[in-house]
């Protein structure tokens, strides 16, 4: 894993901008898989930004996001899918058609989960963008999904649910079930930026880096990815840095006591 630790969450928006529009102007054709929430906000803007100064253009590229509720509407505000065009796609020339978001209709859920799956093993992703739950949960396989899981529908764990009532008027008005991408879906992607910020984040951040990788903590999985950047700002990083801290005062005192008794 490579990690950056950024003083702030513009300059990790900064940061994981700089990465894709580098991925991009290689390769303008690319495939790049999709996150919700807050943590993205800041990168889909200086994105927005890139492209309205003619610096890039999104006219090839395709994307697949990797959930979305069950249980509202796409034409919801907090819809993914009306987060998605919100916050990225109006402003941008990518096209109707190369967009990917996992549909939610109740009554064909599954054909739908093995349709999303099809596409994801016909075209590999060449960048998946991630936030981390503070749970540990990437995309929304939450704390004991089997690390082999591709497309499927989840139950969200309460402590989701909680973290993302902010969005919504109260914790009944939350979705209880999403489909997502699985572990699978996600490691199968070429490159992984993960984005992290703020304290809330910090305990998460260290057992992701730090853990044993368990499905216990699904987010300790990326440890496994040979192309995998976690892109942090100081108070998410926090805890991490502390820890290595202890590490390099252990190592410390190991080495004065070899000295002294040799
Ligand atoms: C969103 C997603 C989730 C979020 C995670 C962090 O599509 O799959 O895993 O990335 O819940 O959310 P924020 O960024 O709102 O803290």
């Amino acid at each position: 894993m490579k990690i950056m630790i950024c003083k702030n969450y513009d300059e990790i928006s900064k940061k994981a901008a700089s990465i894709v529009l580098k991925e991009i102007q290689k390769k303008p054709d690319l495939t790049i898989g999709l996150a919700t929430g807050s943590s993205p906000i800041g990168l889909y803007k200086k994105l927005i930004e890139a492209y309205q100064k003619n610096k890039i253009s999104f006219k090839s590229v395709t994307s697949y996001n990797l959930d979305e509720y069950i249980g509202i509407d796409r034409s919801h505000p907090q819809s993914y899918y009306s987060f998605m065009h919100e916050h990225l796609f109006k402003h941008i020339d990518i096209q109707n058609e190369n967009i990917h978001i996992p549909e939610n209709d109740i009554t064909r859920i599954d054909e739908l989960a093995a349709d999303y799956n099809k596409k994801l093993h016909e075209h590999q992703l060449d960048i998946q963008i991630l936030g981390i739950g503070s749970n540990g949960h990437i995309g929304f396989n939450e704390p004991g999904t089997p690390l082999g899981n591709e497309t499927f529908i989840v139950t969200l764990d309460e402590q989701t649910r909680m973290d993302n009532s902010r969005f919504f008027n109260s914790l009944d008005e939350v979705p209880k079930y999403a489909i997502t991408m699985g572990i699978k879906n996600i490691m199968y992607s070429k490159k992984i930026i993960l984005i992290a910020s703020g304290k809330e984040k910090a305990r998460a951040v260290l057992k992701m880096i730090k853990g044993k990788v368990t499905k216990s903590f699904p987010a300790s999985i990326l440890q496994l990815h040979p192309d995998c950047t976690v892109i942090l700002d100081e108070a998410s990083a926090a805890k991490l840095m502390d820890s290595s801290k202890n590490e390099q005062q252990k190592i410390k005192a190991v080495k004065q006591k070899t000295t002294i008794n040799p």
